[in-house]
């Protein structure tokens, strides 16, 4: 019997969950050491804190284990690996024996917590489903799995964390029911809309995505935002190596004093390094400030607008807002009253429900690795880059829009490809997923990094790095060409080809030589989508 497991690898936390056939449940699963109970939940269950702590040779603390030891400010201290992994970063961390990526520090952290996953489990061959943002890009999917992949683990599939969360939620709803899933961590805000359907002749349950849309907005970013308020605000903050010294535990003491204003009205926000010598820091910070600075910064407009997205998605399939019996708030952001009190504004009060709220996404991604069907559709839109010779540039040609349903029942798009010089043997197909500039948004394009003086700090992202972030792609290094035999010559419209999409999301290519009248390839994956 396989072992089926979910790893909620979060920007903060890193929650592991197996399915318990005998109970038909999801069971979640503590690493003694590493494992604290969850905060913040009513059932004490066991999440790890996302953080490794680098002491030196081969020796790492993972989790837990850097909270109690008291290394959680030390610059050999690595948090918020996901954010950096997904968003691409190419800031190396200095480290002790060298400065490593983030992807490293991310291997090192998912890779140890997978090779401890097999005895918190128990027997059986591992089948893994991972939960990633509704936003995230194939590159970060593709991490994941080959990560899952060296660690032995047989079977691996992604799903997007709303949708994993959706089905937690929706185990205990009835069928034909439709409910929003809001799910604020610590990296993003993840929202989907999602009716459950009966399978057929009752067997099994399937859960059907009506919608869904991602925001890079969690508490990691507010943390930062106090962190600037105050430093900003406060001209009694030392400067200069003190300042910098007091940055890691700075910051640190914002996010404590985010958690602590979900309860209290006030707190203070302090640091002591070495009291009576300069290095010691303190203010208080009221609920009514944080509130304000969550206004300014944007974040009501931005999350009303991510849940409008995701409704956006339910009415192109024929549901409307009054067909939502509950919105269910997860994630450790979803505590926070003012963010509540939006929701409790824009839904009615009585439909709000709280869920586990930091486990539910590992619940439902156990669920889905026990066979929970899932209905789903393409989260981006997809584009083959092609060189225009008169213009003289590269242009986009949109294959894929998001929202588009997988498999595909016919060809999403058919199209002539030209050779760009005389006697090419082979034609290529460059295939790009395209973001969504945000322009104007200036907090998503800064960035905080460790300096070499171990503090940290603020930096805006170069232009070259924005673009990347807005089109990415996909099989730059796994091209994928069309042979053309006899050669084809320039400009010659050598290629009719058509794609279309199966069930794991793979885009297929279906090629016709112009020249010859055969037909090249049948079916043939390019890429996988996301
Ligand atoms: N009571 C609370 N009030 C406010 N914020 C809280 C509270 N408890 C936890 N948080 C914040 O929630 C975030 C962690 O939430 P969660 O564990 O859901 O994130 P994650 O799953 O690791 O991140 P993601 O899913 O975005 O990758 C942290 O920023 C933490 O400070
Ligand atoms: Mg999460």
């Amino acid at each position: 019997m396989p072992c089926r497991v979910a790893v909620d690898f979060g920007t903060s936390n890193t929650v592991l969950a197996c399915w318990d056939e005998a109970t038909g449940s999801a069971r979640v699963l503590e690493i003694p050491g590493w494992s604290r109970p969850c905060s913040g939940d009513q059932v004490s269950t066991p999440q790890i804190p996302s953080l490794i702590h680098y002491a030196g040779g081969e020796a790492r603390w993972i989790g837990q284990q850097v909270h109690d030891l008291g290394l959680l400010d030390s610059p050999a201290t690595v948090r918020w690996m996901k954010h950096y992994i997904s968003t691409r970063s190419p800031v190396r961390v200095p480290l002790p024996g060298g400065s490593r990526s983030y992807r490293e520090v991310g291997a090192d952290f998912l890779g140890a917590v997978l090779a401890a996953l097999p005895a918190a489990a128990g027997e059986g061959d591992l089948e893994a489903v991972f939960p990633v943002p509704v936003e995230s890009f194939e590159h970060y999917q593709d991490w994941v799995i080959s990560l899952a992949g060296s660690a032995g683990i047989g079977r691996v599939r992604v799903v997007d964390e709303a949708t994993a969360a959706a089905v937690a939620s929706g185990l205990a709803l009835r069928p034909g029911e439709v409910f929003m899933l809001f799910d604020m961590g610590g990296g993003t805000l993840d929202v989907s809309v999602v009716r459950l359907e009966e399978g057929e002749n009752g067997q099994g349950r399937r859960c059907r995505v009506l919608g869904k849309a991602g925001e890079d907005i969690g508490g990691m970013r507010m943390d930062q935002w106090i962190f600037e308020d105050i430093r900003e605000r406060c001209g009694s903050m030392p400067g200069g190596q003190a300042g910098m010294a007091l940055s890691r535990p700075l910051l640190s003491a914002c996010e404590r004093a985010k958690e602590v204003l979900s309860v209290e009205n006030e707190t203070d926000i302090s640091v002591r390094l070495l009291p009576g010598e300069g290095l010691e820091f303190s203010t208080p910070y009221t609920r009514g400030e944080f509130e304000r600075l969550l206004e300014e910064r944007g974040v009501f407009p931005r999350l009303n607008a991510t849940v409008q997205r995701a409704l956006q998605g339910a009415y192109s399939r024929g549901f409307s807002e009054d067909d939502l019996v509950g919105v269910v708030m997860v994630g450790g952001c979803s505590q926070i009253p003012a963010v509540k009190k939006a929701l409790e504004h824009r839904f009615g009060r009585e439909k709000i429900r709280y869920d586990h709220p930091l486990v539910t996404v590992a619940r439902g991604a156990a669920a889905c690795a026990a066979g929970i069907d899932l209905d789903d559709h393409v989260q981006h839109d997809y584009a083959l880059r092609f060189w225009n010779s008169r213009t003289g540039a590269h242009e986009f040609r949109t294959l894929v829009r998001q929202g588009d349903p997988y498999p595909s029942r016919r060809p999403l798009a058919r199209l002539l490809i030209r050779a760009t010089y005389d006697g090419q043997a082979q034609l290529g197909v460059p295939i790009f997923e395209m973001g969504k500039a945000k322009r104007g948004d200036q907090a998503a394009h800064r960035e905080l990094v460790s300096d070499p003086g171990g503090g940290v700090r603020l930096v805006d992202l170069p232009d070259e790095e924005r673009e990347l972030r807005d089109a990415f792609w996909m099989n730059e290094k796994a091209p994928f060409f069309i042979p053309a035999n006899p050669p084809a010559m320039r400009d010659e419209a050598r290629f009719e080809i058509s794609f279309s999409l199966d069930e794991n999301k793979r885009l297929l290519v279906t090629a016709r030589d112009n020249r010859t009248g055969h037909v090249v390839m049948k079916d043939r994956p390019v890429v996988r989508l996301v």
